[in-house]
């Protein structure tokens, strides 16, 4: 569909939608749809639950942020039930400033972001619809022209609470218009849009002498008094605020700490009584979500500092600290880069896991748990098994430290090193080894890095480059291999069959000449081996992979080739030993002859039809594992 066709399509859209009428009108509309009528905080609720909610053991994970925010459910959890669901109900949490804290980078104004958007698109749903009084420039709620006398009977027959009172311009109007006949007021249907300040709204604080409470909530017109003949005239004044335009809706509040304490007082007691004072008015109704950002260190110099003790019993503060999973930080850079101009360059396979690793290394707190270490917890963390660990353990450990995630690497950061690395050497391709050490060299520039985090940090490289120096290993090897997994399978049948002969005391037959065999002993143990497995405990070995393949039997569970980690690993070994001569050979001899040409051609073209590599990368990793087999 061309463009223009689709302008059109989306104007016929928004005609399609619009809807005007007479307050009569609207409260026939409102006894068919009760739901038009729910406060700004509800309706936000509603908007992330009608995404749709999924529960993963026992968790609840929303549609809504999928698309942009990775590894963060747990956060975002508590978020939605402790802070929306609540206000949602009209419990006092409503009353208070969310204040989202977290460090750099970490996801906040994404998800800001995401709110604003998506109140934009769900207002444009039958059920998001808004309602208001037209002419507003606040979108009064339309249930505001309901005289307070009348709200009791009016709950009573609609089962609708009504809260805040007609604001002065729009009790003028009232008059003025409509010669008191409130039934008559023109009522309209609007869409939020940030770009036309309807429903949501961006406050950013400039420098705290000269901040004018006039941009939150509005000013006298001052060429307008003449007319009107007076400064309290409601008609003279400009509701053109933040406070104003958010109104119905949300507004964020950047930078709040930043401001001036006197600032402050104004936004919390609109949050806390609902109503704000601007100019010579009575106070005024708004009904919006206030969302505010800071980072850790701010948010603690504001708490110790006494004077702000009231205020702070009316924040109310989540935390959005990082995300702690490895592979969801690969799809967090994954995405970064497909924003950026960065798109276009070949980034080999495994650069930005190795990346992560080093980065969720920096955000973990070290585990007090018995037998766990960093690069376990990390494991454990993504949801990898580990040998003698369970999802109970993988509970506690969250548990030890609730400052976790609150620090470490941001993925800015990462992002800005891939870059540099790039620009600087004007590489269209980078790998793994690329990034590390780009990573590396800019930690020595990053200021905001303690000395000690830095050391650490350091070990947190030569970790990830350990961690890759395995994986790069194992993906030579298996490109050498013609089928990976078949070869796996195959040898792993081998082993259980002679495993099983063993401990039943059994004869094998060959399954060519129909010949009885003793188990083959030499198979067995060179695959022992290759875990450390003793010749005095390989019979309790043995007993304990046949006692799992019968507990598998017993749930109708498949054993397979990674139903028993310790046995994979020592598959996985095997069928390396057994090629590592000829990768070492293939893959590190300056001059090879005609065959081993060959076989490195394969490899590479495996490599780049099924890993992901291109051929600058392909070279790179061959000759990386070659010396790495040779050293
Ligand atoms: N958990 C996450 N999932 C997906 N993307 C993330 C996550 N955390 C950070 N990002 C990405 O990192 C970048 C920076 O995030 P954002 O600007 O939202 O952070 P912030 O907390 O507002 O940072 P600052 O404190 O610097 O304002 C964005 O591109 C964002 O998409
Ligand atoms: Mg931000």
């Amino acid at each position: 569909m061309s463009i223009l066709k689709k302008v059109e399509q989306f104007r016929e859209e928004e005609e399609r939608l619009r809807w005007e009428g007479t307050f009569a009108d609207y409260l026939e509309l409102l006894k068919e749809k009760p739901w038009i009528a729910q406060t700004a905080h509800s309706r936000v609720y509603n908007m992330i639950k009608d995404a749709g909610v999924e529960e993963v053991n026992g968790k609840k994970e929303y549609s809504f942020f999928k698309d942009q925010l990775y590894g963060v459910e747990e956060s975002l959890e508590k978020l939605v039930e402790e802070y929306f669901h609540s206000a949602a109900k009209r419990l006092d949490v409503r009353k208070r400033i969310l204040l989202l804290m977290g460090p750099v980078s970490g996801g906040k104004s994404t998800l800001v972001t995401m709110l604003k958007r998506g109140l934009e698109q769900y207002s444009k749903t039958d059920k998001g619809a808004v309602f208001a009084i037209k002419g507003c420039p606040m979108h009064e709620d339309p249930l505001h022209l309901i005289p307070t006398h009348l709200r009791k009977d009016f709950q009573e027959e609609y089962g609708i609470k009504i809260e805040g009172n007609l604001s002065p311009l729009n009790m003028m109007r009232v008059e003025e218009e409509y010669g008191g006949r409130i039934e008559d007021v023109i009522v309209e249907r609007i869409f939020f849009s940030e770009d036309k300040r309807t429903g949501i709204g961006t406050f950013s604080p400039s420098d705290p002498k000269s901040q004018d409470i006039a941009d939150l909530t509005g000013s006298i017109d001052f060429s307008t008094i003449a007319e009107y003949g007076s400064e309290s005239d409601p008609r003279a004044y400009r509701f053109d605020g933040e406070l104003n335009k958010a109104n119905r809706g949300m507004m964020e509040f950047q930078e709040m700490l930043k401001c001036d304490e006197k600032f402050l007082w104004h936004l919390l007691s609109l949050t806390q009584e609902g109503n704000f004072k601007a100019g010579r008015f009575a106070l005024i109704s708004a009904d919006e979500l206030i969302v505010a950002h800071t980072n850790e260190s701010e948010y603690k110099s504001f708490i110790s500092n006494k004077k702000n003790e009231a205020l702070h019993s009316r924040i109310i503060v989540m935390k959005v600290p990082y995300n702690l999973k490895v592979s969801e930080e690969e799809r967090i850079y994954k995405k970064m880069i497909q924003d950026s101009d960065l798109a276009h360059v070949h980034i080999a396979p495994h650069a930005l896991k190795v990346a992560a690793i080093f980065t969720i290394l920096t955000r973990l707190k070290e585990p007090t748990k018995q037998g766990v270490d960093l690069l376990k917890k990390m494991r454990l963390y993504d949801g990898e098994s580990v040998e003698g660990f369970n999802s109970q353990d993988l509970e506690e450990l969250k548990q030890e430290d609730p400052d976790e995630g609150m620090s470490g690497i941001d993925p800015r950061y990462v992002i800005n090193r891939i870059s540099s690395a790039i620009i600087r050497k004007q590489l269209t391709s980078i790998n793994a080894l690329d990034v590390l050490r780009s990573i590396k060299e800019g930690l020595s520039e990053h200021a905001s890095i303690s000395k000690e985090d830095r050391e650490r940090y350091m070990d947190f490289i030569a970790i990830a480059r350990k961690e890759y120096d395995a994986i790069a290993k194992k993906e030579v090897q298996k490109a050498f291999v013609y089928s990976y997994d078949e070869s796996a399978k195959t040898l792993m049948d081998n082993y259980l069959d002679n495993v099983e002969a063993y401990c039943n005391k059994n004869k094998l037959r060959d399954p060519l000449t129909g010949e009885e065999m003793t188990p083959d002993e030499k198979l067995m143990r060179s695959i022992e081996e290759q875990i450390g497995i003793s010749e005095n405990a390989k019979k309790a070995f043995r007993e304990e992979i046949l006692i799992r393949i019968s507990a598998y039997a017993r749930k109708g569970k498949k054993f397979d080739y990674n139903s028993h980690e310790r046995l994979r690993e020592a598959i996985q070994k095997k069928l390396f030993a057994d090629l590592k001569d000829i990768v070492k050979i293939t893959t590190s001899t300056k001059t090879p002859d005609e065959s081993q040409l060959k076989k490195v051609n394969e490899v590479i073209a495996r490599l780049i039809d099924e890993h992901g590599y291109n051929s600058v990368s392909a070279n790179e990793l061959l000759r990386y594992v070659g010396s790495l087999l040779n050293r």
